[in-house]
């Protein structure tokens, strides 16, 4: 069975830290009253997410170049793991571009860590409400579709006792 290389493991495991850490501090700031706090967790999460743009779009153009084959289940659980990790890439491009939509929508600047502002897209100020829906909604089904792609991780690993956990371990 083929494995993914050691850099496409190491993009896996530094992207789903950031966007677990993302989902987190993204409803914890949305909570909290406590400026200025709640808007250096802002700028933080805004930065954060530009980064996370780059690296999905990396990733993906790299993935796509690159197939992997041999998943080790039956058809449909196939088709249900390869419908669960399409959908994860279209949250993860999801989130940030509809975060970029409403900032711009705000003409509220993104500073990528102080080094330089991000520039804001041409939108019309009402299509900020519609991007925040979309951020809000996406956020949620991903939370979804992570609870599946982990169940599916460690069904395979401790019921079905395959590889296709240890293939994305280093
Ligand atoms: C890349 C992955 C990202 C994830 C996983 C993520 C996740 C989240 C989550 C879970 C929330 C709370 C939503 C709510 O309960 O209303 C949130 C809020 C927010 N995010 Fe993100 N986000 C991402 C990227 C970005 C980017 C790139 C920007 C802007 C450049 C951004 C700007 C915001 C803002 C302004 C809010 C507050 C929205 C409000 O006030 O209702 N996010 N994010
Ligand atoms: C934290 C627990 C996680 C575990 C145990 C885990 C495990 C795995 C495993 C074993 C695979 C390979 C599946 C296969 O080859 O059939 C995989 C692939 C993948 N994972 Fe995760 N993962 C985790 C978190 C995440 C998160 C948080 C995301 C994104 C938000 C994510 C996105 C993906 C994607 C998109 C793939 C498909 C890679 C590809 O073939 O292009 N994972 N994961």
């Amino acid at each position: 069975m083929q494995s993914y290389t050691k850099y496409f493991k190491s993009l896996h495991w530094l992207m789903a830290i950031l966007m677990l850490g993302m989902l987190i501090v993204g409803w914890y700031m949305n909570d909290i009253a406590t400026a200025p706090f709640k808007y250096e967790l802002y700028g933080y999460h805004k930065a954060t997410g530009m980064l996370i743009l780059v690296l999905v779009l990396i990733r993906s153009v790299w993935r796509v170049s690159q197939p992997v084959k041999g998943h080790e289940g039956t058809v449909w659980q196939n088709r249900l793991a390869t419908a669960a990790h399409l959908g994860l890439y279209a949250a993860m491009l999801a989130m940030p571009i509809s975060g970029w939509f409403m900032s711009s929508a705000g003409g509220h600047a993104i500073s990528f860590f102080g080094l330089f502002n991000v520039p804001l897209l041409d939108v019309a100020k009402a299509y900020g409400e519609w991007a925040e829906e979309v951020h809000e909604v996406v956020a949620s089904i991903l939370w979804g579709l992570i609870g599946l792609h982990v169940a599916g991780a460690l069904y395979h690993h401790f019921v079905k006792k395959d590889s296709t956990l240890k293939r994305m371990l280093p």
